[in-house]
């Protein structure tokens, strides 16, 4: 990441303080600019759409003679083997997807666009094949074609939110193409007298809040500030709200899925409550693409909470902190948002933060970031009761902001950390970051056994936690050439998964399975839950094209 970059991420992490006030993300001006991908992804160029407008009608032609009749062969069964088509194939099926789309920036096969949309620098699963070709949709009728024509051709469709997902969700295993929603950016309708909003996939979170704010609502979710609507559905994401206002699934009303053979369907319709057959909503959300393709979304909007404020505490050591964490949420004290830096997490923000955030010098040693909400009022009586109940836990210096620029401040220092982190690690060292969640009376014992367990690796291993709601993620970076290395890094991080397990937590509290964790949800689920999941997915996808491999295997591997 260069400094300009990371300068452009620091300051859209301050200005996505997540009440609803402040939003706007200064790099993201329009299509193929959205910063996460301003160093890879453009738009298809014109010399390589109008070579593929040709290539198309030969490609189409190819297709109708060589590649059979598709459409007509015999359902896969249960226990089929599953087939993909040959590249040549999927390059046909490509050619004749822009055919039909027949716009100029439906299609890239650009080098780098691929390499951007088959590897993430976030996450440790990684993969040597990469989709043949981008496609970027704008209605659903275009999804439907798009899914119609790989289906016809046995072609895997894989999904492409913002590409901020960290467990490999949106890598490609068996190559296919990549669907790419950011051109559907459109807001379709906003309801204000029903709290609610209808939304393209392709819609950035910042930017919807940006835009409906004026109407005193905003949708609470706050994952990476450049993730987009429909991958934050598919991930069931949340974020340092996630406290106060829940998760993903919360949130969502009713859902327009393209299904893998191309056929939409509506979950359900608009009202908040319903009880009508089975919820085929909750079905995709968390579904990470594999069952169909989020192609409008219906959302719940919250009240901007009258007032809010936010408070910070450093603490002699990790447990001291998790156990301070843990009594706050047991008190029943309405936090909106409390998390968890280690002490090295604290050392990187006083050295390399923004310059907002250097103004103040940092404790470095593990440190509470609260944020509150609700009437000015409740917010005063908030804080002092907090400040009673930490107490017995030897806190440092207690901060709460006096403005609202020292607002802002003080929770840009914890916005920007991951960002901040990754961009100063050492050369040639990747970053592994992996998140588990456990019944909140455990937090304190695994946060301070994985903390202790990350300090004897020798290398730069950090404990950062929505702890709000027992969540932690631990971010390492380590030489992906070093076998020993990697191989004890990956032992501290399967041992993380087994002990979270046996405290009867989670493998996975909010970045979900992808290529990444596998293995894991094996262990946490069992065999037999993985088997009704196949069995949903074949019924919904039956010759297995909707993001492959992600959540769990193939059927015959
Ligand atoms: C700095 C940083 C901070 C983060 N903080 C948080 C956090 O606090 N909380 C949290 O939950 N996550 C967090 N994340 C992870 C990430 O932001 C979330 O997982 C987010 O929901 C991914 O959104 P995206 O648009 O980037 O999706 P992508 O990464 O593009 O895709 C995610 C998955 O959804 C599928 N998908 C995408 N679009 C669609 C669609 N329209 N239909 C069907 N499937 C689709 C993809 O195939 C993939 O499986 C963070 C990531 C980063 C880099
Ligand atoms: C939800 O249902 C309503 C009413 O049927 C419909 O107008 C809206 O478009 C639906 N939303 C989605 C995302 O399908
Ligand atoms: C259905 O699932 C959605 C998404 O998970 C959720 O928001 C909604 O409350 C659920 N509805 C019912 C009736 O369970
Ligand atoms: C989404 O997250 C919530 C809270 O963690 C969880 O209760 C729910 O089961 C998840 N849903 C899916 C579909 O992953």
């Amino acid at each position: 990441m260069t400094p300009r970059i990371l300068r452009s991420f620091q300051a859209a992490a301050r200005q996505c303080f997540s009440t609803g006030r402040t939003y706007s993300l200064p790099f993201t001006s329009h299509h193929g600019k959205r910063f996460a991908s301003s160093t890879t992804r453009s738009r298809p160029s014109i010399a390589y759409t109008v070579y593929l407008g040709v290539m198309g009608g030969a490609g189409a032609f190819a297709f109708q003679h060589f590649s059979g009749d598709w459409s007509r062969k015999k359902q896969t069964q249960e226990n089929d083997a599953i087939e993909y088509a040959s590249r040549a194939q999927m390059l046909n099926a490509a050619m004749e997807i822009s055919q039909t789309l027949n716009r100029e920036d439906s299609i890239s096969y650009d080098e780098d666009v691929i390499e951007h949309h088959g590897h993430s620098e976030w996450s440790t699963a990684k993969t040597n094949e990469r989709p043949v070709a981008v496609v970027y949709p704008r209605t659903t009728e275009e999804v439907s074609l798009i899914a119609q024509i790989c289906s016809a051709h046995n072609v895997p469709m894989v999904p492409f939110g913002a590409g901020s997902s960290v467990e490999g969700n949106f890598l490609a295993p068996y190559s296919g193409i990549c669907i790419d929603f950011s051109f559907m950016d459109k807001i379709i309708a906003f309801h204000p007298e029903d709290m609610d909003v209808v939304v393209q996939p392709g819609v950035n979170w910042v930017d919807l809040n940006e835009q409906i704010k004026h109407a005193g609502l905003f949708a609470p979710l706050d994952p990476s500030p450049t993730a987009q609507i429909g991958g934050m559905v598919s991930t069931n994401c949340s974020g340092t709200n996630a406290m106060r206002y829940g998760t993903m699934k919360d949130w969502v009303v009713n859902l327009t899925v393209v299904l893998a053979d191309g056929s939409v369907i509506k979950t359900r319709r608009r009202p908040r409550k319903t009880s009508a057959g089975y919820n085929l909503t909750s079905l995709f959300v968390g579904a990470e693409g594999t069952l169909g393709m989020v192609t409008e979304v219906t959302l719940k909007l919250a009240p901007i909470p009258e007032d809010t404020s936010v408070a910070v505490v450093s603490f002699k050591d990790i447990r001291e902190a998790a156990a301070a964490a843990s009594k706050i949420i047991r008190s029943g004290t309405q936090l909106a948002a409390l998390e968890l830096m280690d002490d090295l997490q604290m050392q990187v923000i006083n050295r390399h933060g923004s310059a907002a955030v250097r103004k103040r010098k940092w404790d470095e040693s593990p440190t509470l970031f609260m944020k509150f909400s609700g009437t000015t009022a409740a917010i005063q009586s908030d804080i002092s009761r907090v400040q009673q109940l930490i107490k017995p836990h030897n806190p440092g210096n207690f901060h709460f902001a006096k403005t609202k620029q020292d607002e802002q401040d003080l929770w840009a220092a914890r916005k920007e950390a991951l960002f901040t982190m990754v961009s100063i690690r050492k050369e040639g060292t990747v970053l592994w970051s992996t998140d588990v969640a456990v019944p909140l009376s455990r937090l304190a014992d695994i946060i301070d056994i994985s903390k202790k367990e990350c300090s004897t690796l020798g290398i730069f291993a950090s404990v950062v936690g929505h702890v709000g709601d027992g969540n932690f993620h631990v971010a390492m970076f380590y030489d992906p050439n070093d076998a020993e290395q990697k191989a004890s890094v990956s032992k501290v991080v399967h041992d993380m998964m087994d002990r979270a397990l046996e405290m009867e937590g989670t493998v996975s509290g909010e970045h979900a399975i992808g290529l990444g964790k596998k293995d894991c949800l094996v262990s946490e689920l069992g065999l037999e839950t993985i088997d009704v999941m196949r069995k949903l997915k074949r019924s919904v996808d039956p010759k297995w094209l909707l993001n492959p491999g992600k959540v769990f295997d193939l059927p015959s591997s």
